[in-house]
C-alpha cells in the first residue's frame, strides 16, 4: 500500500523553494486539508517533491488551493516575486504607455521577440485538478470563441489529437508549439489524459497562436521576428480583449490572473527576445549583473531547461507579480537596450 501524507526529505543540496519552505510544522498543518476540487497538499507539492532540481516545486489546483495552503505558497510568491500578503496587484494592457521603439533596427541582435500570457476559465479548477471531460469542455468553449475571430487575428484550431508527429515537430522546431512530456508538468499531473483536449489556434502568418490546455488553459501568444516590442505588445493586448469577451478568466484582486504555477501569477506575462549575445554569453557575470538589474531572466533558445545554441538567448521579464504588464514588458524592453550596448563595447 502507498505510505500518504509522510513528511518529504529532500536532499541537502535541494535548491527548490518547497523545500526551503515546506517546513514540517507546515506540512502537518496543511496534510489533510482538501480544497472543493478535492486538491490536497500532496498534490500541490508532487511535482518538487519528484524533481529535486525544481526551482519552485509546487502547483495549484484552484483558486482555493493558494488560500486554503496559504502557509506554503505565501512565502514561495513573496521570495519569487518579491510580493508580500497585502500587496495588491494592478493590471496595465495599455500598448500606449509602453516606451519601446525598436531597439536594433537593422536586425544584428534580435532574431524574434514573443509575449505570452497565460490565462485559466473562471468557472473550471485550474489544469492540475481537472477531469478529462472539464478539459474537454475548455477545449470546445476556447476554440469557439477563437474561431470568431477576424482580422488579422483570424486562423484555425488545430487539436494535437490526430496531428501528425511530422507537423507537432516541426512547429515545435519553430517555436510555436509546447513540448510533450515535460517531467515538471508531468508529476504536478498536467499531462493527464495526453493528448485529449489539447491543441493550437494560429492565424496564418503565425503571429498571433493560443495554446490549448497545456501548463494553463491558455496561453496567448503574440510574436514575429525582429525586435518591434511595441507591435507584438499591441497585437497581444488587442488580442486578449477580444477573447476576453467571449470567455471570463480567472483573476484575483490580490494575485491578478491566477496560473496554475504561482511563478506566473499577476499578469502571467513573459515578454521574451531571442537575441545574439556571443560575448556577453563568454562573460556570463557582466550578462548576469545586467539581467539582475532589470529583473530578466536568461533562457535557452528551445524554452525554459534548454541551452543557448550559437550564443543566441532567451531574454525575458522574471517579475510578473505587483507589476503591471506595461512594466514586464518595459523590463524586458530596458534590459535588452543594455544588453546590446555592452554587447557592442564587447566587440
Ligand atoms: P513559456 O514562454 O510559455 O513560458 P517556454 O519558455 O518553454 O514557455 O517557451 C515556449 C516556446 O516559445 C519555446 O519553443 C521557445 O523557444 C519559444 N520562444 C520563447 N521566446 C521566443 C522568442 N522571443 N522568439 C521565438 N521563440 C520564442
Ligand atoms: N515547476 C518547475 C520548477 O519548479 C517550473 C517552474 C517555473 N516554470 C513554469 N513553467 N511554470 O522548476
Amino acid at each position: 500500500m502507498k505510505e500518504q501524507n509522510i513528511y518529504p526529505s529532500f536532499p541537502v543540496d535541494c535548491k527548490s523553494l518547497v523545500s526551503k519552505y515546506l517546513k514540517k510544522e507546515i506540512f502537518e498543518e496543511l496534510k489533510e486539508l482538501k480544497t472543493k476540487n478535492g486538491f490536497t497538499l500532496e498534490k500541490a507539492i508532487a511535482s518538487g517533491v519528484q524533481n529535486f532540481d525544481s526551482g519552485i516545486g509546487v502547483y495549484a489546483g484552484d483558486l482555493e488551493s493558494y488560500t486554503i495552503f496559504a502557509s506554503l505558497f505565501d512565502p514561495i510568491i513573496e521570495d519569487y516575486h518579491q510580493f508580500k500578503k497585502d500587496d495588491k496587484h494592478k493590471s496595465n494592457l495599455n500598448a500606449e504607455d509602453l516606451k519601446a521603439s525598436n531597439p536594433d533596427i537593422e536586425g544584428k541582435y534580435i532574431v524574434s521577440t514573443r509575449i505570452r500570457v497565460g490565462r485559466n476559465f473562471a468557472k473550471y479548477p485550474l489544469g492540475p485538478a481537472i477531469s478529462k471531460e472539464q478539459r474537454e469542455n475548455i477545449e470546445k468553449e476556447a476554440s469557439s470563441a477563437l474561431n470568431s475571430l477576424d482580422g488579422k487575428l483570424r486562423g484555425k484550431y488545430y487539436p494535437l489529437e490526430g496531428m501528425s508527429e511530422e507537423i507537432s515537430k516541426q512547429l515545435i522546431q519553430d517555436h510555436f508549439l509546447f513540448k510533450a512530456g515535460d517531467r515538471f508538468l508531468e508529476a504536478a499531473g498536467l499531462n493527464r489524459n495526453w493528448p485529449s483536449g489539447r491543441g493550437i489556434y494560429h492565424n496564418e502568418e503565425k503571429t498571433f497562436l493560443v495554446w490549448v490546455n497545456e501548463e494553463d488553459q491558455l496561453r496567448i501568444i503574440s510574436m514575429q521576428s525582429g525586435g518591434d516590442i511595441k507591435e507584438v505588445f499591441t497585437r497581444l493586448t488587442k488580442a486578449i480583449s477580444k477573447i476576453e469577451e467571449k470567455v471570463e478568466f480567472l483573476y484575483d484582486n490580490h494575485l491578478g490572473y491566477i496560473t496554475s504555477c504561482p511563478t506566473n501569477l499577476g499578469t502571467a506575462m513573459r515578454a521574451s527576445v531571442h537575441i545574439k549575445l556571443p560575448n556577453l554569453g563568454a562573460n556570463m557575470k557582466k550578462f548576469e549583473e545586467i539581467t539582475q538589474k532589470y529583473h530578466l531572466q536568461i533562457r535557452g533558445i528551445d524554452g525554459e531547461h534548454s541551452q543557448s545554441i550559437g550564443g543566441v538567448y532567451d531574454i525575458s521579464n522574471k517579475r510578473r507579480l505587483g507589476v503591471t504588464e506595461v512594466q514586464c514588458v518595459q523590463d524586458m524592453y530596458d534590459g535588452v537596450v543594455e544588453l546590446i550596448k555592452e554587447e557592442k563595447k564587447l566587440e
